[in-house]
Order: structure tokens, then sequence, then C-alpha cells
């Protein structure tokens, strides 16, 4: 659709999780004139709902060496040596700076950060606020200091496409926005840089953590605008979500690792610790092995959910340390002093996403990435927990660096349009919202925590049928469904589901979270490298 207002600026943000937030309060005080755009309200994203906290080497006797050996031991093979080290390294500093910026952080009885423990650290190097409301905090600080600044800010607005100069640099990009009375309906913000930090994709499963907003709509503007996308079959499933029933849809109740962190365990219906003689950290094992642990052991007893016992905590604890989740609980009628928690794993975080180099640039000039929507290379076959809040502080401070420089230098110049359109391409169908619980169901049920060949292709085979009833339906009478936010989403989501299935049927082997039941082993010589996806023509 053609833009009905504009704006301009020198840099659009999209997104207003951690990343992006970061990223424009960073480019703003270089003083580049900054707009964020984002889907819901500004606190809507997923970084709201982080519990456990932000990784860093930040404890006696931590370093970032040991904070890159655990890295790179949870993305089994996969990882970029190189962007783990800045992230490691640059870590500790990206958390002051982030308490200078106004977070508060939980502090020890010393009066220095407090420090916990998740799966796959072997130091206790997890930073957390508010017992368990860390990511909420996070948010707070960041919202608060982006008003305060008065950067402009566009909520409720959707991203749809990328645009595009003669040349091919990103020139900015449409929105459709709802209700922001001068900013309504279609519109564009132009800017020779443009920051994607739209998050994940979580909604792409039946159940998930992730909040309802998370429909991969930065990955699939990637891909509609010739982007890499890189690493999608690398789908991380949290191991203990609460379990509310095997129909239970949508966004679900994490509880969190540090719970594990803090000595809870997981234990079967007898009371069994199934996780003891499966991994040298037991509960504490990488995250992609308890998941694996939980799976194996539902399996095995046939039944739909484990249990996570943490009643040796007590009450004063439960309500100090785990508010949160202890109140997600009770209102679900279960009480954690009393009762061991029902839990099961559910789609928690991409790992892959769009490719970026370690200055956050993706392979479309003025194109940026930073946050769960980046492929940057940390998290390799399975992100290491807490990695991920940490990632979108230093990369989105590298992105403004980037930025402030090449607008210096003159290299970031996209000759932005006069009057934008989105990129030219083949007529391309909108799906009805309804479309969205059909490709749930089937990505939960051919391409979750188990795959197999046989699963995978049925999964795909439903996917194109999805897809060739709305394209049907364009070619035979030009009908597609009404444009809307609904129909937006459901349309990306179908994008990226039918890229992650193609990826993970490709992936013959094991590894991390990709796990193919046709395919028990790890298969360095045949898949020791990133499935590197793009799908239109790269611009000129
Ligand atoms: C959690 O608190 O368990 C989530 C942490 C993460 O996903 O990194």
């Amino acid at each position: 659709p053609a833009p009905g207002w504009s704006l301009d600026a020198d840099v659009v943000v999209v997104g207003s999780g951690v990343a992006g937030l970061t990223a424009a309060l960073r480019c703003s005080a270089a003083g580049l004139k900054t707009v964020v755009v984002t889907k819901a309200r500004l606190d809507d994203g997923s970084t709201r709902w982080a519990q456990g906290g932000v990784a860093a080497a930040l404890g006696e006797g931590d370093t970032p060496e040991q904070h890159l050996d655990d890295t790179l031991v949870a993305g089994v093979g996969l990882c970029d040596e190189e962007a783990v080290r800045i992230l490691v390294t640059e870590g500790p500093g990206a958390v002051h700076r982030l308490i200078a910026t106004g977070a508060h952080f939980d502090e020890s009885a010393e009066g220095g950060l407090a420090l916990t423990r998740e799966g796959g650290h072997h130091r206790n190097r997890i930073t957390h606020a508010g017992g368990d409301a860390t990511g909420a905090e996070i948010s707070r600080a960041l919202v608060e200091a982006v008003r305060a600044r008065g950067i402009p800010t566009v909520e409720n607005a959707l991203v749809l496409d990328l645009l595009t100069d003669a040349e091919g640099h990103a020139a900015g990009v449409t929105l459709h926005v709802m209700g922001e009375g001068q900013h309504d309906g279609v519109g564009a913000v132009r800017a020779p840089a443009v920051v994607l930090a739209t998050g994940g994709m979580g909604q792409v499963f039946s159940a998930t953590t992730n909040p309802s907003v998370s429909t991969g709509d930065g990955v699939a503007l990637a891909l509609r605008a010739g982007a890499e996308v890189s690493d999608l079959e690398f789908v991380q499933f949290h191991p203990t979500v609460l379990f509310l029933g095997a129909d239970a849809e949508g966004q679900q109740p994490l509880v969190s690792e540090a719970v594990r962190g803090e000595g809870a365990h997981l234990v079967d219906a007898d009371g069994v610790r199934f996780m003891v003689g499966q991994h040298e950290l037991a509960e504490l094992a990488p995250r992609d092995i308890v998941a694996k642990g939980i799976t194996r052991r539902m399996q095995e007893l046939g039944t739909a959910h484990m249990y996570l016992d943490a009643r040796h905590f007590g009450a004063d604890m439960w309500a100090t340390r785990f508010p949160t989740i202890l109140a997600a609980c009770r209102s679900h009628g279960i009480d954690p002093v009393t009762e061991p928690i029902p839990v099961a794993p559910a789609a928690h975080y991409a790992s892959g996403g769009v490719r970026t180099d370690p200055h956050g640039r993706t392979t479309v000039r003025g194109l940026y990435a930073c946050g769960e929507v980046a492929c940057t290379g940390v998290h390799g076959a399975n992100r290491l927990a807490s990695n991920s809040l940490l990632e979108g502080l230093v990369y989105a401070e590298r992105i403004a660096e980037d930025i402030t420089a090449r607008h210096a230098d003159g290299t970031l110049h996209a000759r932005v349009p006069a009057d934008p359109a989105p990129p030219q391409r083949p007529a391309h169908p909108l799906l009805p919202p309804e479309a969205r619980f059909t490709i749930q169901r089937v990505m939960t049920e051919g391409a979750g925590v188990l795959r197999s060949a046989a699963s995978l292709a049925a999964a795909a085979d439903r996917l194109a049928a999805v897809h060739a009833d709305a394209a049907g339906a364009l070619a035979e009478d030009g009908k597609t469904a009404e444009p809307g936010v609904d129909a937006w989403e459901t349309t990306n989501l179908l994008c990226v589901a039918r890229v992650l299935v193609a990826a993970a049927r490709q992936r013959e082997e094991t590894r991390g979270c990709h796990w193919r039941e046709d395919y028990a082993e790890r298969d360095d010589a045949a898949w020791g490298r990133h499935i590197v996806v793009r799908l239109n023509p790269a611009p000129p």
C-alpha cells in the first residue's frame, strides 16, 4: 500500500525492547535524529517478560574467558567466536551503563550486585532485578530514559516493508499504524539507517513464553528485502514453562532457570530426579539438554509434563526471590511453597535470525539488526541462558557507534526517495488471520522439540497448502485477506515458518536445540556450518 504520511529521521529503530531502546538512546545521545516505531506499546515486547537476568562476568573469580567457554559449549560448535568474545568482554561495561541509565539491579548482602546461576553457566554470573522481574525493570528504565530524552516514538505501528533507494540501500520502512492520531493508517519513516529490533517469533508455535507480538515480523521483512537470514532451525524450547494443560495455547508463564539455579529439582511423578546422571550439571545443564531430558522422560512415562520441586525454598524465599513466578503459579491454583510445579518445555527463543556482522550490519546496506531478530553468531545452535538481554545491550551499542561513525564520514548516504514505495515484488497474498492457528498447530506437531524427516515433510506440505489456498484465491479472483495487523502478522508467521521448516529438513543431524529423531548424532563433517537463506534477489 502507498504510504499516507511520512516522517524523516537519521535513524529509525523498529522495536522497543532492550535492543531497540538501547540503540535509540545511544543514537540520540550522539546527536542523530532518531525515531522509534513499535508494534504495540513501548513496553509490550519480550524484554518485559524476561525473568532470570543478564549474564556478565562480574563476580569475583569470574572472567570474560570463562563466560566465553560456557557460551561456546552451549552453542555446540556453531558460535562465531569473535562475536562471542565481543559479547563477553563488552558485557560487564554494558551492564554498568544500563545501571547508569537508571536500571536497579538486586544487591547482595555485601552491597555488590547479587549474582545467581542458570543452566550451562559454571559461575554465578546472572544479575537480576526485583527478584525475578529483571526484564520489567530494564524495560521501565529504558522507556523512562527514552521519554526523558524526548525521542519521538510511534506506537501501535506494525512494520511492513523496507524502503530502499535506487542503489538498494535501506531508506526507511513502511508501517501500518492503528489509532495514533496524525500517524494513523499506512505511512513511512524515511531514514538512511534502519535498525531492526523486532524481537522473536515464538508465536509460530502453539505454546510459547513469548508475548502475542512476537510474530517474526523483522525476519519476514528482511527476507522480503533480500537480506540473509541464518540458523532459523535453532528454536530454543525453554525446559520449565508452567504446564496449563495439553491444549493451552499462546503465551504461557515461564518458570525461570534461576529457580533451578537456586536449587530446585526436576522430578517425575514418583519424585525421581531424572536429570541426575544425564549431565555433570544435572538440572543446570544447558537448556537443550534439560529440554530433551524432560521430553524423553515424558515419553517414557506417557505423561504431558514433569515437576519442578522447590518446596524447600520456603514461603519467605519464594516471596522475596521469585515473586512473579509465585504469583503466576498461584493465579493458576498451584502453590509452589507446598507442592511441586507442573512444567513442560515450550518455544522460547529464536537463536537464529537476520545475519549480521560484528557491527550489527545486515547484508543490505543501511539495514541493521539487534536483539532476538538478529543472528550475530553468539548463540550458535543453542543460546546460553541470560545471554539474550546482554546481546541486545552490547550489539545495540555497537550499532549506534557504527551508525554515528558512518553518518559522520558520509558513508551512510541512502538517497531517500521523496515518494517512497516498497520494493517491487510479485503480488503476495495476505493470509486470513484464522490461518494463524493452523500454522501454530502444524509447527508444534511437526517442527517442535522432536523433529524427523516425516514430521517436517508433513509440516512443509501443510504450510504449502495454507499458502496455496491464499495464492489461489488471489490468482482466481484477485481476492486477498483484508489488510490489517492480524493478516500481516499471519502472513509473516507463514513466511518464517516455511523457512524454518526448510532449514530443519536440510539439517540432517541433532545439534543444540535442533533434535532430529532420525539423525540422533551431531555430524560435524556435514553440518558444522550454518544454513543461510536469502529469499528474494539481493538489492543491487
Ligand atoms: C529464564 O529466566 O529462565 C530465562 C532466561 C533466558 O531465557 O535467558
